[in-house]
């Protein structure tokens, strides 16, 4: 089924038209623009579930919360669906559907692992990981099928989507070429869950870590979301897009904790390529890309171990450095022609996120509590290995 969604298909007509339609489709501005509601409604979900446990307990774990907005936020997108997590039949399926991403992701990361350290594949059990798949293909199937067809059975005619329509209907209006067969729908659909869902989740989530660990940034973060929303405003996307220290802040965090440090995984050279230290890597190799070292690297970027967003501001004396695959230096979404089609999404998503979480409550250690831990863990994104706890104290309305 996976050989069938953009990031596994390999180049060639099949993969042109998804993404083709990608990005005429699904993520165009103004499809992005349009789901700005639905963005809106699970952040201030997440902000009331956030006060909630804070009033509770004293301090929030982070990672729920995002993860759960993330993937409501994702199925909206894509499926028009949303849960309530509070009441019974939502929760249960939203918990269902988290269980099938988090097992299609670490199916994944095995197989990824697997195909390019071979010898790790005696500790992931080849036989146990084909048996797990077999298993999560076909409810992930009947899941999507579904969703399909309650879809079809909605559509009155075939008259072209609204900007605001979902995944699903913007497949189903397609005609022509650019037509996909179910089986091909249902890859596409899946893999926008799962590739969109933690992304943007785990990013928000280092994001916050830094601004726990960094009380200064996070007081000039919030005195420009201030400035800019106004008394008794609420960020929109129009005012993160005016927010140039929020921008900074996000490709800052990006910079240091790329969510995907290794890129697509593995390219292969179709041409010798020569790199500027003389050394040529020949046809046929297959090449990791690690993201990672590049924005680590000291002859890249000063002082790379420190959080420092002024580096992106041009008006300090910063680099205007676009993180959307112009500048080698800081592609965390990847280059060329495999560059993550869903980067404005996410990033959209979390600049609103991080503006809207700032600017409802500030963020602190618990008392006694020990400092953030940074510790990474590589899985198929790069999560942190200890999950995020803070005080949310929230602010005055
Ligand atoms: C903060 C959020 C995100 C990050 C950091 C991220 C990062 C990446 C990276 C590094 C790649 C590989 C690019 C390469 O090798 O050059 C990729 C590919 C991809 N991403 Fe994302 N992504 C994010 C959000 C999303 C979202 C929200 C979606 C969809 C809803 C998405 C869908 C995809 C797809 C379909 C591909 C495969 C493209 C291809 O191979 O042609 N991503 N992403």
């Amino acid at each position: 089924m996976f050989a069938r969604a953009i990031g596994f298909a390999p180049s060639g007509e099949y993969w042109r038209r998804l993404r083709r339609i990608a990005s005429t489709h699904l993520f165009s501005p103004r499809r992005v623009a349009a789901h700005e509601p639905g963005r809106q409604a699970d952040a201030g979900a997440m902000l009331r579930a956030i006060a909630a446990e804070q009033s509770a307990s004293g301090a929030v774990v982070l990672r729920p919360h995002l993860q759960t907005a993330a993937l409501n936020n994702i199925m909206g997108s894509v499926f028009g669906r949303r849960y309530d997590v509070s009441s019974g039949a939502g929760a249960a399926e939203a918990e269902q559907l988290k269980n099938m991403v988090r097992e299609g992701f670490e199916l994944l990361g095995a197989f990824n692992w697997s195909d390019h350290l071979p010898w790790l594949a005696h500790f992931y059990d080849p036989s146990n990981v084909a048996r797990r798949c077999a298993a999560l293909v076909p409810r992930v199937q009947a899941f999507v099928r579904g969703v399909i067809d309650e879809h079809r059975r909605r559509r009155q005619n075939s008259a072209a989507p609204d900007d605001n329509a979902d995944f699903v209907d913007v497949l189903l209006s397609l005609e022509g070429d650019e037509k996909l067969g179910e089986d091909d729908m249902v890859a596409v659909l899946w893999e926008m869950i799962f590739r969109g869902t933690d992304t943007t989740a785990l990013l928000t989530e280092w994001c916050m870590a830094e601004l726990v660990r960094h009380p200064a940034v996070q007081a000039r973060l919030r005195a420009e979301v201030d400035a800019t929303v106004g008394a008794g405003g609420c960020p929109t996307d129009a005012d993160v897009a005016r927010m140039p220290y929020l921008q900074a802040v996000v490709k800052e965090t990006l910079r240091a904790h790329p969510p995907g440090p290794l890129l697509s995984w593995a390219r292969l050279a179709t041409a010798d390529v020569p790199l500027s230290n003389g050394m040529v890597v020949p046809a046929g190799t297959t090449v990791m890309v690690n993201m990672w070292a590049i924005t680590h690297d000291a002859a890249v970027w000063a002082d790379p171990d420190m959080f420092a967003p002024e580096r992106f501001l041009p008006s300090e004396g910063g680099a205007d450095v676009d993180v959307r695959g112009g500048d080698l230096r800081l592609a965390p979404f990847g280059a060329g022609r495999r560059v993550c089609p869903g980067k404005n999404l996410g990033l959209t998503t979390v600049g609103l996120w991080v503006a809207r979480l700032v600017h409802a409550f500030e963020w602190a250690l618990p008392d006694g509590a020990p400092p953030v831990c940074l510790d990474e863990v590589l899985k198929l994104s790069l999560e942190m290995k200890t999950p995020l706890a803070a005080a949310a104290f929230p602010r005055a309305a």
